[in-house]
């Protein structure tokens, strides 16, 4: 019979506990993903007490709060601290979300924190994002005209048409969708990836724009697009709310539109 056995380094090991201070009585765990690349150490997690009466009530109230009196090693990313930058996107209670939205309340349990799933890990909790910002890029994210010369006022848009971007320019680039999305996970190397393909169509929706077709071209590819097979991992993800499912349906909707 064949016997398989995990490599060494798959295996997430159980660290050390950072006890919460003398007398405190309201605890909760933070179970923390740590893993620096760099010293060829195996992935662990660590355990760290919070004193619960002297600590905000969101998740990067948490972190922070381990990272400025517990432990300073601990590597996150966050600027913000309202929902806005999309920097503290990581994986807790096993869904992908925002630190500095995530109540603590909210958790049953320990609190357990990973980094953004089937990234690169720079350190503990900060993913590398290159290959996702490229695919960003790669959608051209700005408008595009034939015009020459620029208008010399601004280009105006009808009040339906405007409407028409809501549920799409509040996109944060967080990340959350993008690295839920099972189709992402296995080909990232080549699928775009819901918060690309949202950020495309927030430009095709757009009527300043005026390269529809030419973006309709980049995308025609059995990879960037049509990896895609409506999971809805990605919808259900969003921290904003958003809907990438959706504008990726409508993409696919005016592909097979102009051929007809
Ligand atoms: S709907 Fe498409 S983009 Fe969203 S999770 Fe599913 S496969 Fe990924
Ligand atoms: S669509 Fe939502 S989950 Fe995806 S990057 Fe934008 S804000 Fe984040
Ligand atoms: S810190 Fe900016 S979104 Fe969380």
């Amino acid at each position: 019979m064949a016997e398989f056995k995990l490599p060494a380094n798959s295996i997430v090991m159980t660290g050390k506990t950072v006890k919460a201070p003398a007398g405190a009585t309201n605890i909760k765990k933070f179970i923390v993903y740590r893993y620096d690349p760099d010293t060829g150490e195996n992935p662990h997690t660590d355990t760290y007490e919070v004193d619960m009466d002297n600590c905000g009530p969101m998740v990067l109230d948490g972190l922070l709060k381990i990272k400025d009196e517990m432990d300073s090693t601990v590597a996150l990313r966050r600027s913000c601290r309202e929902g806005i930058c999309g920097s503290c996107s990581m994986n807790i209670d096993g869904r992908n979300t925002l630190a500095c939205t995530k109540a603590i309340d909210d958790i049953e349990g320990d609190v357990k924190i990973y980094p953004l799933p089937h990234q690169p890990v720079i350190k503990d909790l900060v993913s590398d994002l290159t290959n996702f910002y490229a695919q960003y890029a790669s959608v051209k994210p700005w408008m595009s005209t034939d015009a020459a010369v620029p208008p010399d006022r601004e280009r105006l848009q009808s009040k339906e048409d405007r409407e028409k971007l809501d549920g799409l320019y509040e996109c944060i680039l967080c990340a959350c969708c993008s690295t839920s999305c099972p189709s992402y996970w296995w080909n990232s190397d080549r699928y775009l990836g819901p918060a690309a393909l949202l950020n495309s169509y927030r430009w095709i929706a757009d009527s300043r724009d005026e390269n529809t077709g030419e973006r309709l071209d980049e995308l025609e590819d059995t990879f960037k697009l049509y990896r895609c097979h409506t999971i809805m991992s990605c919808t259900d993800s969003c921290p904003k709310g958003l809907n990438p499912a959706k504008s990726i349906a409508e993409i696919k909707r005016l592909m097979v539109k102009r051929k007809s």
